[in-house]
């Protein structure tokens, strides 16, 4: 065979494995059969000085024919191979869009903290100070310094969930009561005139326990603001115009406030505050019992007596205080019939707010 033919039939058999590798290390390969150091092709070219003179350069010119020939069909084949490989990562990555996205629910605050945060910020604009009592109270603030007689019946085991026993060893804490869970936030009151004296713009809300079975219209621990004013000359029409602020920024313009005569030992004069039913107007339906008003709170003015344990003199003083309940403000301000619906936890209900 002549050095020509041996030319073509590498050319030929170099154009065939270029032809057939399925990846790139493969075609490295090739490249290196033909091309490297010790390649077929590069061994033709080292015997072409051997070759007579005459014959040199025809033999040459297919020699570059073919060297150029292998080099440009392994830099097409290189191409073609890294484009399917990118195609391959195309398929391999790709993202289904047509797929429904992962449902992620972000948390939020609890209607009832919600309606808290509401209320606040109404007093605070007002510029009340925030305070705080502990949730497990002495019987001294709960009841005693608020002027409950030692028979009252909110006193009653059936009513407070007592945490020490009197009668029992560990209570034997000299001119201290009985510990409970506080039935009211008013001991907050007794506990911030203990420390300060007037001027006295309090809020205090929190937690409170009672010795109710869970029912539409009660809960065993539910959630009070209590306020309190005390600096001179404070009247009982500051005490209506503040609740009258209150409930309408909360419940909005339209809404209509009736204070009612009550009792509270530790207020006097005492008052019940009502608020028209946003559902008919005041004209009476089936959410208010037709009676047209929803009883939101209850308020007075500080009875001198508890100004008397607490060292706030009642000839230069007056106050008034309030406190509110905030599951009954939330289920007045969006309809709920049932304050449970509040503590079950249900996905369903507390999403919609
Ligand atoms: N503590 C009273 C209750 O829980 C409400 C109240 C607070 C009444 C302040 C008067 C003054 O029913």
């Amino acid at each position: 065979m002549s050095i020509v033919d041996e030319l073509r039939a590498l050319e030929v058999e170099a154009l065939g494995a270029i032809g057939s590798v399925s990846d790139l290390p493969a075609l490295e390969d090739v490249r290196i059969a033909f091309l490297g150091k010790k390649g077929s092709l590069t061994a033709v070219l080292r015997g072409l000085g051997s070759l007579p003179a005459d014959e040199r350069p025809a033999v040459g010119k297919v020699s570059n024919e073919v060297r150029e020939a292998l080099e440009r069909a392994l830099e097409a084949r290189k191409e073609e191979l890294a484009g399917a490989a990118m195609a391959d990562r195309f398929i391999a990555e790709a993202v289904d869009v047509t797929l429904p996205g992962r449902l992620r629910l972000p948390g939020k605050r609890h209607l009832i903290n919600q309606t808290v945060d509401d209320i606040v910020k109404v007093f605070l604009g007002l510029g009340y100070k925030i305070a705080e009592g502990p949730e497990a109270e002495l019987d001294y603030y709960n009841f005693t310094a608020l002027n409950h007689p030692p028979e009252h019946p909110a006193r009653a085991a059936t009513d407070t969930f007592y945490l020490r026993d009197l009668s029992g060893d560990t209570a034997a804490i000299e001119g201290e009561s009985d510990v409970l869970l506080r039935t009211h936030t008013s001991p907050v009151q007794v506990r911030v005139m203990e420390r300060q004296q007037p001027p006295i713009y309090v809020l205090a809300p929190g937690k409170v326990y009672r010795r109710d079975v869970a029912d539409p219209s009660h809960l065993p621990q539910f959630t009070q603001i209590e306020g309190l004013v005390v600096d001179e000359g404070i009247t009982f029409g500051d005490l209506k115009g503040t609740l009258e602020h209150f409930v309408r920024e909360i419940f909005g313009p339209d809404r209509k406030v009736r204070l009612r005569p009550h009792f509270f030992p530790f207020t006097e004069p005492s008052a019940e505050v009502d608020v028209s039913c946003g559902m008919c107007g005041g004209s009476g339906c089936r959410s208010c019992s037709g009676e047209g008003w929803l009883e939101v709170l209850g308020s007075g003015m500080v009875d001198p007596n508890v100004f008397g344990y607490v060292g706030i003199d009642p000839e230069r003083y007056t106050g008034f205080a309030f406190g509110v309940g905030a599951e009954r403000v939330a289920a007045l301000k969006y309809g709920i019939p049932d304050l449970r619906l509040f503590v079950d936890g249900d996905m369903r209900f507390l999403r919609q707010f």
